[in-house]
């Protein structure tokens, strides 16, 4: 059966987010492949329109990418039946007037995170978009890393018994932006502009926590801000008002402790830019972006602390690589295609704009947790229960 191509709204294409990741490796990569398949095994093209504030960059990027489409007037877009979808890849401080405009216009949505700047924010993004009826989907990207992917099956094949604690790193040194330019834009440092690890990344622990091990039921969380002086975009210093580092213990469902530390001021002495370890009763694993280790119960070395002997044994040559057992691929071209598949047959989607408002209340009682200094509970946010 041929489908008409499904036509998509590109707003921040131009970003950093919009244009590698969800323009070039999702979109443009579908469209290269010919689309996305369903589930009858036809295939549904894409067709993007790109959206920004500067003209002349969009006609770049269209001519570099044979892309037929741009404009720099979202209203219009937004009221051309040709767009189904609407995505959102603007500065975080710009997303809710924007998809606010395309709920109003009965868009399907698919947005970058946090969905929202606040909790309440967010969740009336939620109830609005049910109430129009509209399909809404947000970015859960890291759940399709190939080494999260191994975790998850490592965990649906009982292999930890019962998992009893999660430690994460993540993060790497971002440059001041003085002598050596920053790899960030200067935004993330800057609270009143969105900016802030605590926004940036709990978003992100949300679903990776709730979806590998159980809802996140309460934080304690220390963010601080270690570089409080950075320089920007144009070489003007400026002050660096938002977290960029957190120390966090999430308590989970179940009864996992998961303990994250998320920080753009650590030197990286590990494998990848962010690493899990997963302790269970029966095995253990080490898992990254893309690679996964275990140590079963049964393989596991007897260390016995003594400070007066020099330590001989090699404990991270315990360990077991787990093989390759798919191809891996681009985790925000997966999204899009389970989302586009919502959209086009309905397919399920469990990463609405609920799962975004709980990563948007995840950061923001982790923000209170570090003000108060007290650890804070969080309540069940999902269609039932508000
Ligand atoms: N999923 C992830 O792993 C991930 C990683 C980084 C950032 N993000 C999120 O992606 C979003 C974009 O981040 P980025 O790093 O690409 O930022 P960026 O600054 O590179 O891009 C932002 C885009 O928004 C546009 N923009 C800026 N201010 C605007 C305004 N006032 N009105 C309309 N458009 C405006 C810019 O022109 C640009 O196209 C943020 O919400 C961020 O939290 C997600």
């Amino acid at each position: 059966m041929a489908h008409a191509p499904i036509g998509i709204i590109m707003n921040g294409a131009t970003g950093r987010m919009g244009y590698r990741q969800h323009l070039v490796r999702s979109i443009l990569a579908i469209r290269d492949q010919g689309g996305v398949r369903l589930s009858d095994g036809s295939l549904v093209q894409v067709e993007p329109l790109l959206v920004g504030r500067t003209e002349s960059k969009l006609a770049e990027l269209a001519a570099k990418h044979g892309i037929e489409h741009y404009t720099t007037d979202l209203d219009a877009a937004l009221a051309d039946p040709r767009w189904q979808i609407y995505g959102d890849f603007l500065v975080t401080k710009a997303r809710v007037a924007a998809i606010e405009k395309a709920i109003a216009a009965g868009k399907a949505i698919y947005t970058e995170k946090p969905t929202a700047e606040t909790f309440e924010d967010a969740l009336e993004l939620a109830r609005k978009a049910d109430a129009a009826g509209i399909k809404h989907g947000v970015v859960h990207d890291k759940l399709y890393l190939p080494g999260l992917l191994k975790l998850k099956r490592l965990i649906d094949s009982g292999f930890f018994g019962r998992i009893l604690s999660v430690r994460g790193e993540f993060g790497y040194w971002v440059f001041e932006g003085d002598w050596a330019p920053a790899q960030r834009p200067s935004w993330n440092y800057r609270k009143e502009d969105g900016g802030g690890i605590v926004v940036d990344m709990f978003a992100h622990w949300s679903y990776v926590l709730e979806n590998l091990f159980g809802r996140v039921e309460s934080v304690y969380s220390r963010a601080v801000t270690h570089i409080p002086e950075r320089t920007d975009e144009a070489g003007a210093a400026y002050p660096a008002t938002a977290d960029d580092a957190a120390y966090a213990v999430f308590e989970l469902e179940g009864g996992v402790i998961a303990q994250l530390n998320s920080s753009w001021t650590v030197r990286v002495n590990r494998k990848e830019l962010v690493e899990f370890q997963v302790d269970g009763t029966h095995g253990s694993a080490v898992v990254g972006l893309f690679g996964a280790k275990i140590q079963p119960r049964n393989a596991t070395p007897r260390p016995t602390w003594n400070p007066d002997l020099p330590e001989t044994h090699d404990y991270a040559g315990d360990w077991l690589e787990v093989p390759d057992a798919e191809t891996p691929e681009n985790g925000f071209k997966r999204q899009w295609e389970q989302f586009i598949r919502h959209v086009v047959e309905d397919a399920p989607h469990p990463y609405d704009f609920y799962a975004g408002a709980r990563g948007v209340l995840l950061a923001e009682k982790g923000l209170e947790s570090s003000e108060s200094a007290r650890r804070v509970d969080l309540p069940l946010v999902g269609r039932d229960n508000g």
